[in-house]
């Protein structure tokens, strides 16, 4: 429990994080990455790379400090980082080392002079109180996945039933447990993890579930990303019949309880959480459904032939394709518009302003749907979006990658 003093200093060390926050966090990120190789196969280092991760730590610092007296304020942010501990398998025995970590770092950062005995007591304090509410929440999800029936705790071996691939970039694996037994029904919209052993390094990442729970395995689809580590093994050396590790499902961008028409509005490999999410949807019943896909073009186009199954199945489905550049000539999908987002297009092809729209794609495509959606009139919190990476404001000018990131 933190004193009154503790808490006065936490308030008041806010304007240097604010300034100092993004250094501070690159700081630790170097010397916790150098130091703690067990805690390495955690972290994305493309991550790290581009400072997305340390900007997301330092935004979620602040925004504790900042409500350091009403801790139920972080409730959207914390339920965020918890599901993203869990996909990657955080445990108790790592906070010790990130609460190292990051004490040394305020004291190195900030100096002798402003990070005293009894300011760096009082964070070791703060982070031990948000530690404690991380563990305990991320206990109580590794103890509901692992008791949920044909559930489990930490890595199953699954078996690549089927490689398909569904565009010039983007192949899908049909995931099977080795054990034969049934797997945990998951939430549309939510993710996997896996666990790699790449060239002696050990790697984890996340790859949304594409299709519908069935109760038998999963199936997930992955882009090759240029230079990607996981992406470029799993297309070229992964084969069917090959295992793989995988955590529990994970994730809190999922389909909302609503009976109003659910839009769903893809760019690229953002179209897999849509799928599983729109399937689900689809089957609500009498639920309008509206797909919206961006693709670049025809060769990188996937899941056309899903769509049109699903439009012959389901009545209440209307479904669009946007190009950036024109079809070629014979190729599968004709477009039903070219180039970029558009609002004019968008609203006309939306039933209204009263839907619940779901988002995903590159972050300037994002902002773009975001932007567009809002001047349609679609309430912010009918606009759900996610990541695939860390969390980040949309747009860069804006200060409010914190508050925008709990709508996801
Ligand atoms: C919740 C969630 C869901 C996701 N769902 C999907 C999905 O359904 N399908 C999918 O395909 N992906 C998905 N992803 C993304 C996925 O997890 C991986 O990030 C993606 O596959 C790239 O991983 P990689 O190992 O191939 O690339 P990485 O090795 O992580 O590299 C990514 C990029 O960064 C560059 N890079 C790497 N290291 C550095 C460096 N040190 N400096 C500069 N640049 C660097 C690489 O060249 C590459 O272009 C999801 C991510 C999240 C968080
Ligand atoms: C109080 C302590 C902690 C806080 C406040 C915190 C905060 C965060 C935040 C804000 C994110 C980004 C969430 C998002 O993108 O949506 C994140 C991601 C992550 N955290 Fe933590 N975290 C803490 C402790 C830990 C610990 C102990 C570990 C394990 C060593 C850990 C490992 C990770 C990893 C691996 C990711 C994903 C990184 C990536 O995308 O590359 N965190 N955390």
């Amino acid at each position: 429990m933190l004193t009154r003093a503790q808490r006065d200093i936490i308030k008041a060390t806010v304007p240097l994080l604010e300034t100092g926050g993004e250094a501070l966090t690159t700081h630790f990120y170097k010397m916790m990455l150098g130091e703690y190789p067990e805690v390495r196969p955690l972290f994305n280092q493309a991550h790290q790379a581009s400072g997305a991760q340390p900007r997301a730590l330092a935004n979620s610092v602040l925004m504790y400090a900042r409500n350091i007296d009403r801790l139920e304020a972080l409730g959207p942010l914390a339920a965020q980082i918890v599901n993203k501990h869990v996909a990657l398998q955080v445990q108790p025995e790592h906070y010790p080392i990130v609460g190292a970590c990051l004490l040394r770092a305020i004291r190195e950062v900030l100096g002798e002079a402003i990070a005293t005995d009894a300011v760096i007591d009082a964070w070791g304090a703060a982070y031990q109180q948000l530690a404690d509410l991380l563990i305990g929440a991320e206990r109580a999800v590794y103890d509901e996945l692992a008791a949920a029936p044909d559930g489990w705790r930490a890595a199953r071996a699954f078996r690549v039933a089927r490689k398909a691939p569904e565009s010039a970039e983007i192949t899908s694996f049909y995931l099977e447990p080795v054990d034969g037994g049934a797997v945990v029904d998951f939430r549309p919209g939510q993710y996997l993890g896996l666990r790699l052993v790449i060239d002696g390094n050990e790697v984890r990442r996340n790859y949304s579930l594409s299709a519908a729970p069935n109760g038998r395995g999963y199936r997930i689809s992955v882009k090759r990303e240029p230079g990607g580590v996981v992406s470029n093994y799993l297309h070229d050396s992964v084969a069917e019949g090959d295992t793989l590790e995988v955590f529990p499902p994970a994730g809190s961008f999922t389909l909302a309880e609503s009976a109003r028409p659910a839009v769903f509005i893809s760019g690229g490999v953002g179209i897999t959480p849509t799928l599983a999410m729109a399937e689900a949807a689809l089957r609500q019943g009498d639920r309008p459904v509206v797909f919206i896909h961006y693709a670049r073009n025809a060769h990188v186009h996937a899941f056309g032939g899903t769509l049109a199954k699903w439009a012959a199945d389901y009545p209440q489905l209307r479904h669009y394709l946007v190009y950036e550049t024109p079809a070629e000539a014979g190729s599968g999908s004709q477009p039903d518009a070219i180039g970029r987002l558009d609002v004019g297009q968008l609203r006309s092809w939306l039933p209204g302003a009263g839907v619940d729209a779901y988002f995903l794609g590159p972050k300037p495509f994002m902002a773009a749907v975001d932007d567009a959606l809002r001047e349609i009139g679609v309430p912010d919190a009918q606009r759900r979006y996610e990541f695939f990476g860390p969390a980040e404001a949309l747009r860069d000018a804006a200060n409010d990658g914190v508050a925008r990131a709990q709508a996801g």
